[in-house]
């Protein structure tokens, strides 16, 4: 399966798997933390690896937004629900919207998605080449691999009278990198069943890490993890 076939069959149930994730209490964090540490004048937000747009509609009530995503099936999703938001299809690796922003987000983990370092260093700096001076990037981290629970079994279920779905993993661990191989089980009324699976990798690189490379980029570094929504720590950098 190749990155940009994740989340292809996903994208039209994305938003139901995750219907429990407060999305609105996160992004009043994020809005608190921008108002504290962001130093530019300006308004516009890039959410990279945005996915269904899903922070976006609470961050849009403030800012005027841009969304990025590797997935096309995602950003359709994202755009039905936002159409006054520019989205574009990109590798976060290869960004290049020749455009500054004030503030950029890459939220839920999707910056574990770069599984080589040297991709890690070409996506930090294309955050910071896309950042006003003054300017914010929030960043939120995967699993610290000290932390990480591997070959631990999960379940995760959505109900309605029309559609059930059941999602089941356990896990394994090479080197830096988690893998998952996530079993969906679909039931739509009227329909089959349909089961498929998504492989996953996602590398769980140290904070350290992260920040150096932040550092080498002219960015002011911070970590927030004051509050279980972002547990697994949203790295804060400002440019210079
Ligand atoms: C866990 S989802 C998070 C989506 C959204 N930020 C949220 O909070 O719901 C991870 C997202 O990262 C995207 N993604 C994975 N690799 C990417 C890459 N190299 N460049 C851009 N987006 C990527 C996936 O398509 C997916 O939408």
């Amino acid at each position: 399966m190749t990155d940009a076939n994740k989340y292809k069959i996903l994208a039209k149930y994305y938003d139901k798997v995750y219907e429990l994730k407060d999305y609105e209490g996160e992004s009043e964090i994020l809005k608190q933390l921008i108002k504290q540490y962001k130093k530019s004048d300006g308004k516009e937000l890039l959410d990279i690896a945005c996915g269904t747009g899903a922070h976006l509609t609470y961050l849009k009530k403030i800012f005027t937004c841009t969304g990025t995503d590797l997935n096309v099936e995602m950003i359709d999703v994202a755009k039905k629900k936002h159409p006054e938001v520019h989205f574009e299809v990109a590798d976060m690796s290869e960004l290049n919207l020749g455009k500054k922003f004030d503030v950029i987000t890459c939220l839920f983990s999707s910056i574990a998605y770069i599984i080589s370092k040297e991709r890690l260093s070409k996506t930090i700096k294309v955050f910071a080449d896309h950042l006003k001076p003054g300017g914010i990037v929030l960043i939120e981290q995967w699993l610290d691999k000290a932390i990480f629970r591997a070959g631990e079994p999960h379940i995760t279920t959505y109900k309605n009278d029309d559609l059930i779905i059941t999602r089941v993993n356990t896990s394994e661990v090479k080197g830096e990198i988690s893998i998952f191989d996530m079993h969906y089980l679909v039931a739509e009324r009227g329909k089959a069943v349909n089961h498929f699976v998504e492989h996953h990798e996602l590398a769980m690189y140290p904070t350290e890490l992260l920040q150096s490379l932040m550092v080498e980029n002219n960015l002011v570094t911070t970590i927030f993890q004051d509050d279980p929504k972002f547990d697994r720590g949203l790295l804060i950098g400002v440019k210079k």
